[in-house]
């Protein structure tokens, strides 16, 4: 059987623990492969940081962590965008401590001082003369900061952690249409994130929360206690009263109320463990439009365009390994891995230019909603998720079974439309994961 131990004995060759259907409960519990995925998945591929609206002006940065690595996101004088590591080139004191705020022009290490330049590179150091003759600028430490990899979409900032892997469009191909979805649905074109994103720590594994993502057949089973306490909560005079905010978001876990609608609401995979849920329809398919965002997004984009935009409202676009999507109601899910059998969930939600404030308010319900620890939605989830990451700990049969829809040479079904009760999405996202927790990287991309 396999075991941790035989890893071991395969130089951290783990790929068999995906057998195309089945995977196995290591994957989610090992502290040795969640240790590997820090070094090989998470450095590879690519991981999103933060908003270029939160550092609008030069000077302005914020702080986070990844994968282990403490980060910097800064804007340098000349508008440009650089992250960082946050850690001193001396003796490895963290450069800023505060998560966000203006550092001036410059990075001060408020160890012993060494200064830096908003690209990174060393300013200054007390006492320059004591390193005269030395092999200081020669080395590492006397080039600044370590840079670290970025980029930027439609104000949306991600990270490749290590040196190898491939470039961020070659990595996420078409699954980058999914920033412009959010993007999209500005009059202006442009998001501002609304921070802090709301953090829940959960107890398990970040891909027993990922694959649920695009799981669309829990819905019917896990959220049947919010479906019904949304049946009690609103009762309508008549068919077409207009329905309270709240109401319309908890209303779409029983819209359609079948298999048959889920099966209908497709699913398409992409390279990379990239999916998207709910092409022809999802649960947020109902929601209603202000008259005054419409006016505004059909004079911004013409009324073709515009109507294109709005009714496109899948229900996750996942882009691979800890990024979810939703361009209606605008939220986006970010999981960080802290533990095998730990993950913190960020919400973000964001304020489209241009749009009336129903929009952001809507954004932000929805977190609260559907995501929050008071959450009726969450609870129904994270209970589930918990109790899975501790059971899968006991003695027994290892595998978890992933072969609903399985069919063979279905890993070149990209771009196919699939039923959207499928469970390629998830066999797709451990095929991904089997790739980049090879022991040396391959080479190449999509
Ligand atoms: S550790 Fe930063 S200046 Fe010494
Ligand atoms: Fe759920």
């Amino acid at each position: 059987m396999d075991t941790i131990e035989t890893l071991r004995g395969q130089r951290g060759d783990v790929g068999h623990l995906f057998q195309g259907d089945r995977v196995h409960r290591d994957v989610y519990t090992s502290p040795e492969i969640f240790a590997l995925e820090q070094e090989r998945l998470f450095a590879r591929t690519w991981q999103f940081l933060g908003h270029a609206s939160q550092v609008p002006k030069p000077g302005d940065f914020v702080t986070t962590e990844i994968a282990g690595r403490p980060l910097i996101l800064v804007r340098a004088a000349d508008k440009s965008l650089s992250v960082m590591m946050n850690r001193c080139a001396h003796k490895g004191a963290k450069v800023l401590t505060e998560p966000a705020g203006n550092t001036g022009r410059a990075l001060r290490c408020p160890y012993h001082g060494w200064s830096y330049r908003l690209d990174g590179s060393l300013l200054g150091l007390p006492i320059q003369k004591d390193y005269e003759g030395t092999r200081l600028r020669e080395c590492e430490n006397g080039k600044g900061l370590e840079r670290i990899a970025s980029a930027e979409r439609r104000g949306f900032v991600f990270v490749r952690l290590g040196g190898e892997g491939p470039s961020f469009e070659e990595y996420f191909g078409p699954a980058l249409s999914f920033l412009d979805m959010m993007a999209d649905r500005s009059p202006e074109g442009e998001l501002e994130a609304i921070v802090p994103p709301l953090r829940v720590s959960i107890k398990c594994n970040w891909k027993i929360y990922l694959e649920n993502i695009n799981d669309s057949l829990h819905v019917f089973a896990a959220h049947e206690p919010t479906m019904i306490a949304g049946r009690q909560i609103w009762s309508p005079k008549t068919p077409d009263e207009p329905r309270p905010m709240p109401v319309e978001q908890l209303a779409g876990f029983q819209a359609g109320t079948g298999f048959e609608f889920i099966e209908k609401m497709g699913a398409r995979v992409m390279p990379e463990g990239h999916s998207l849920l709910g092409l022809a329809a999802s649960v947020h398919s109902h929601y209603g439009e202000d008259p005054d965002y419409l006016a505004a997004m059909t004079e911004a984009y013409g009324e073709e365009r515009a109507k294109a935009i709005l009714s496109y409202m899948p229900q996750n676009g996942v882009m691979y390994p800890s990024v979810a999507l939703k361009g209606s109601p605008q939220v986006m899910r970010v999981l960080r891995p802290i533990a095998a059998d730990r993950t913190v969930l960020e919400a973000w939600c964001f304020r489209a230019k241009g749009a009336p404030p129903m929009m952001a308010e809507r954004s932000m319900l929805y977190n609260r909603l559907v995501f929050s620890p008071l959450s009726l939605v969450a609870q129904d989830d994270v209970h589930l998720f918990e109790t899975a990451q501790k059971s899968l700990l006991a003695s027994g049969n290892p595998w978890i079974s992933l072969h609903r829809g399985h069919r063979p040479g279905e890993e070149n079904d990209f771009g196919k439309d699939k039923s959207g009760i499928d469970e390629i999405v998830m066999r797709n996202q451990h095929r991904a994961w089997a790739k980049y927790m090879a022991p040396a990287w391959s080479g190449g991309g999509a």
